[in-house]
């Protein structure tokens, strides 16, 4: 049968990772060793005690309906979090809860954009971004994050791409897949480029919590800028929560209650034990996710080290989040190449640079997202690969 879908269906991209993940998963049936290095979701249990506010929900009848906005306290606590860590004085008129950060992506691209529009993405960047850029009908214009400028934005190039057109800004701090991190100057820059002209920031800070230096700023906190920010934020990284699904956005009233409306259009509400749940990850005990950020920093400094032993290899040093994202071009192989070749011949599984866009040809991103004992065979495995491939 041949489906007669609607056309804006071919717009729509999907997660390489998922796909590698896929295949990884296959060569593993058939026995071979694969270690997974692929996937960005954190290696460790969610904490117990965010189990135990789970189950309480559950016993206490807490699974129906919820309000679609989510449930207050749960936005009261968010609200708490936005002002005492973020340092964005917020309500609960102006949080959403949703399932996921995802979510706030493609909401925030059908509130906002459509055909006639730009939107500027981070390139490399998230590839959902460029995606539902794409989806809403608006043009997707990459804002390259070099290497050489440790993966920050240029900001002369930026100020050149701003037109009239704008309707959006994404900015992902810190970055995924680069680990890179925009500085407290550039955010201001930012901000002086956008300020009264009618531009909006989606910011996105769900690794703002798995840091190894000083705390991004949110642009948000600029004067005149949050009311013309979307702060995409969630439980899925800083709390090992991705099958959980929940995150949200704190973003203007009016604005709120227009993703309000896609929620009751499409989901009604988040799931009501987990809003419960993320209650008591916000405002219980924070030793768990202090130690997940403990464990990523000594494989981050582990993996950027070895990897800039092997010839042929160099590697910046990420500031946050749980990726690394070395140059392998040098080997003269493009990067879907490299990651396909090294999956199936060394058994160690990477995103592929150009999963995140076009200027991540070059790269591969390793998630450190495993144990060090097995990140440590990886690399074994990743230095045999390259010198056979010299
Ligand atoms: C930069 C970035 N934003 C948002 C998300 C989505 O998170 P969630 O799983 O909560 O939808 C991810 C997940 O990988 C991410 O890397």
């Amino acid at each position: 049968m041949i489906n007669k879908v609607a056309d804006r269906m071919s717009l729509l991209h999907t997660e390489s990772a998922f796909q590698i993940l896929a295949r990884a998963n296959e060569l593993e049936a058939q026995g071979k060793s694969v270690i997974h290095l692929e996937i960005g979701q954190p290696d460790f249990k969610t904490p117990q005690n965010i189990i135990e506010a789970a189950y309480k929900a559950m016993n206490e009848g807490k699974t129906g309906y919820g309000p679609t906005g989510g449930i207050i306290p749960l936005r009261e606590t968010i609200a708490e979090h936005c002002r005492t860590y973020k340092n964005v004085k917020t309500d609960i008129n102006e949080i959403v809860v949703v399932p996921g950060g995802k979510p706030i992506m493609f909401f925030s691209m059908l509130m906002l954009a459509q055909a006639g529009d730009e939107v500027i993405f981070p390139d490399p960047g998230f590839p959902i971004y460029e995606s539902v850029i794409n989806f809403s009908g608006a043009k997707a214009v990459p804002m390259p994050l070099l290497e050489e400028k440790g993966f920050r934005v240029d900001l002369d190039k930026l100020r050149k791409d701003i037109n009239e057109r704008t309707k959006l800004i994404i900015i992902n701090n810190p970055g995924n897949p680069t680990g890179g991190m925009f500085t407290k100057e550039d955010i201001y820059a930012i901000a002086d480029m956008v300020r009264g002209k009618g531009i909006y920031i989606l910011s996105d800070e769900i690794y703002d919590r798995i840091i190894f230096g000083e705390k991004p700023v949110s642009i948000a906190t600029l004067p005149g800028m949050k009311d013309w920010t979307i702060i995409l934020d969630g439980f899925s990284k800083t709390y090992a929560m991705t099958g959980w699904r929940l995150g949200y956005g704190v973003m203007n009233r009016e604005l709120a209650e227009h993703v309000t409306m896609l929620m009751v259009n499409s989901n009604s509400c988040a799931a009501t034990m987990t809003q419960w749940a993320a209650i008591e990850a916000l405002k219980g005990p924070q030793d768990e996710p202090a130690k997940m950020v403990k464990a990523f920093k000594e494989r981050r400094d582990y993996i950027v080290d070895a990897l800039n032993h092997i010839d042929g290899i160099h590697c910046n040093m990420p500031e946050g989040a749980f990726y690394v994202f070395p140059n392998i071009s040098s080997f003269g192989l493009t990067s879907a190449k490299f990651a396909g070749r090294l999956l199936e011949e060394a058994g160690v599984a990477a995103a592929g640079g150009t999963a995140f866009g076009s200027h991540g040809e070059g790269f591969v991103r390793f998630s450190s997202a495993n144990s060090l004992e097995n990140i440590k065979i990886a690399i074994d495995r990743l230095e045999k690969f390259c010198k056979g491939l010299r």
